[in-house]
């Protein structure tokens, strides 16, 4: 599989995303990198999945809403949730750009802020990339998730799915359905893989 050429990638972004948006789409590339190697997962499809998983987020609502339409997202089911549409918009704008891509990069740039059930780990790795990257203000929490997504994929994956649960309850914000999903779904992945290592 051949990825989109980096530095190409790099010129497209550094013209539509804003300056803040583009290091941070930076330090989810170094985390994705660092942890792809980590937990032998593919370096190259981490470093192209972090640097478009944001490549929607400066997009305006009304475009964000027409390539949603278009693509089939239940735009009821999420109208509570306008900020995460830019995820679920970026495969289409990605692949309009660089032409087709893997569907588990796809899946890894859709699923980034809310998660689902049955997370792959390449999805698990996006996800806790996006939320622990290091140029991160720092906030409760989170050198201990960092550090904990690099020892265990899915146990760290797991403290972030609890976290931001957490805050968003703290905050009275409603918490998007794929989330709770993916909680439930990792917490029976971990207890069935207790089980596993018990026998
Ligand atoms: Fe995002
Ligand atoms: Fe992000």
């Amino acid at each position: 599989m051949t990825y989109p050429d980096r530095i190409e990638v790099l010129r497209w972004l550094y013209g539509r995303l804003k300056p803040h948006r583009f290091l941070h789409t930076l330090g989810v590339e170094q985390l994705a990198v660092q942890l792809a190697s980590r937990h032998h997962l593919s370096v190259e499809m981490a470093s192209s999945a972090a640097l478009l998983h944001d490549c929607a987020k400066n997009m305006s609502m009304e475009e964000l809403l027409k390539i949603c339409d278009k693509a089939g997202v239940d735009l009821k089911r999420n109208q509570d949730y306008p900020q995460l549409l830019h995820a679920f918009a970026a495969p289409i704008v990605a692949q309009k750009q660089f032409g087709p891509l893997p569907e588990e990069l796809l899946n890894a740039i859709r699923f980034h802020t809310t998660g689902h059930a049955h997370m792959t780990p390449m999805e698990k790795l996006i996800f806790s990339a996006d939320y622990a990257e290091p140029g991160r203000e720092p906030f409760p929490g989170l050198m201990e998730a960092r550090d904990l997504i690099l020892q265990d994929l899915n146990r760290g994956t797991l403290l972030i799915l609890e976290n931001t649960v957490q805050y968003l309850q703290n905050k009275n914000q409603n918490i998007h359905f794929y989330t709770l999903e993916a909680l439930q779904s990792l917490r029976q992945e971990i207890q069935s893989e207790g089980r596993d290592n018990v026998q």
